[in-house]
């Protein structure tokens, strides 16, 4: 199965010259030594691959050059150099009128602040992505109606968006994205602006939605917490570049650079770590005892730490048909939890095996 976007090496410079810009980060330059002349190197050399039915988050500080990224994926800026493939069509190489059709009907946008259209009800509201494709008014209302139901907003239909706390309100705007039947989500932000707690209510209905929609998915967040939960794989972006694409697990516990590991020092290991990443699989199946309590990989850390207290041995971590995946000793949880800088203890070890073996 092919990826269903792909992002090859791509540029964007704003400001004079922009071509020779790229050439001269090609040679190394940085975007400090562009901005001396003027011009903003947004991204530069962004390369990745999206695959259907993943949820992508990129993450990084406010100016690190998400919002660039997320334009050029759906066509809205023009790359300086690179290629965006989206199931396979070159997006960069299409006409203004091929890329509006793509762009409304196959990619959905949901920016930060989502503009309601005052006087146009809830349901006009989360129709409004068909209106424009030309869809019929009786189809597009039903449609509407089915995705704002899966937002959780049924029986707001006739309501006015300021009768909407903010939080449904950008519920409207998820529900619009998803009445086109668009494969692909672009999310900038679309939870920042969000209380926490109503933030947190978001991020689970989008997991949630997507265990039976299973959009493909790019999401933008400054927060890191926000990207673990949320993210499949996450891209963590640097004055411009990507540099670490991982697991959230990847991120934590193999950060690529100094920035990466500071980026994730103040993460909440214990939210973000499951059995799966934590136990040791390089086990023998009579080394560990799976008659007690035992775990599977989706068992958070938390939970897994409950259960370890309660054992006098490893936990065994089965999948469902009950084979042993691998274990983890009691040891193993406090390595994962990192020292106080938030560097990952050497969690790979082979400190933990001898504590199995003699189980
Ligand atoms: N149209 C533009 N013209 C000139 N510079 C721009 C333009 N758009 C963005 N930039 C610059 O490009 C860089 C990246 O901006 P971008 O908006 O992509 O960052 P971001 O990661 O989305 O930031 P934020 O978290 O604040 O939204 C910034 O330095 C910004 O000032
Ligand atoms: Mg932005």
């Amino acid at each position: 199965m092919s990826s269903r976007l792909q992002a090859e090496s791509l540029y964007k410079v704003f400001g004079r010259r922009p071509g020779e810009a790229v050439e001269r980060l090609r040679s190394g330059a940085d975007r400090e030594e562009l901005r001396a002349d003027g011009t903003t190197a947004a991204v530069i050399d962004a390369s990745f691959t999206v695959e259907p039915g993943e949820i992508f988050v990129v993450m990084g500080l406010s100016g690190s050059g998400k919002s660039t990224l997320l334009r050029m994926l759906n066509g809205l800026l023009e790359p300086t150099a690179g290629h965006v493939r989206f199931d396979d069509q070159d997006l960069t190489a299409l006409g203004d009128r091929a890329l509006r059709e793509v762009r409304s009907k196959k990619i959905s946008m949901v920016f930060q602040h989502f503009a309601l259209f005052p006087h146009r009800s809830v349901r006009e509201n989360a129709a409004y992505g068909l209106e424009v494709q030309g869809v019929p008014r009786a189809e597009r209302e039903r449609r509407a109606d089915e995705a704002l139901a899966l937002c959780g907003l049924g029986g707001w239909e006739k309501s006015w968006p300021d009768e909407l706390s903010g939080g449904m309100q950008q519920r409207v705007g998820l529900a619009r994205a998803l009445a086109t039947d668009a494969e692909l989500l672009l999310m900038d932000e679309s939870f920042s602006a969000l209380d926490p707690l109503i933030r947190r209510d978001m991020q689970d209905q989008l997991l949630e939605l997507q265990k039976t929609l299973k959009k493909t998915i790019v999401f933008i967040t400054h927060d890191l917490n926000e990207a673990m939960r949320l993210g499949d794989r996450i891209a963590v972006m640097r004055d411009g570049r990507i540099v670490q694409v991982g697991t959230a697990e990847d991120i934590l516990v193999r950060p690529a650079d100094d920035y990466v590991a500071s980026f994730t020092q103040d993460v909440d290991r214990s939210r973000v770590l499951t059995a799966g990443a934590v136990m040791d699989p390089d086990v023998r199946g009579d080394e560990a005892d799976c008659a007690c309590e035992t775990a599977t990989p989706d068992t958070p850390f938390n939970e897994l730490c409950a259960i370890s207290a309660r054992l006098s041995h490893p936990v065994a971590v089965l999948d469902k048909k009950r084979k042993l995946l691998g274990v983890v000793p009691r040891q193993r949880l406090v390595g994962f939890l990192g020292d106080e800088r938030g560097e990952p203890a050497a969690c790979a070890t082979p400190r933990a095996k001898a504590v199995t073996t003699d189980a």
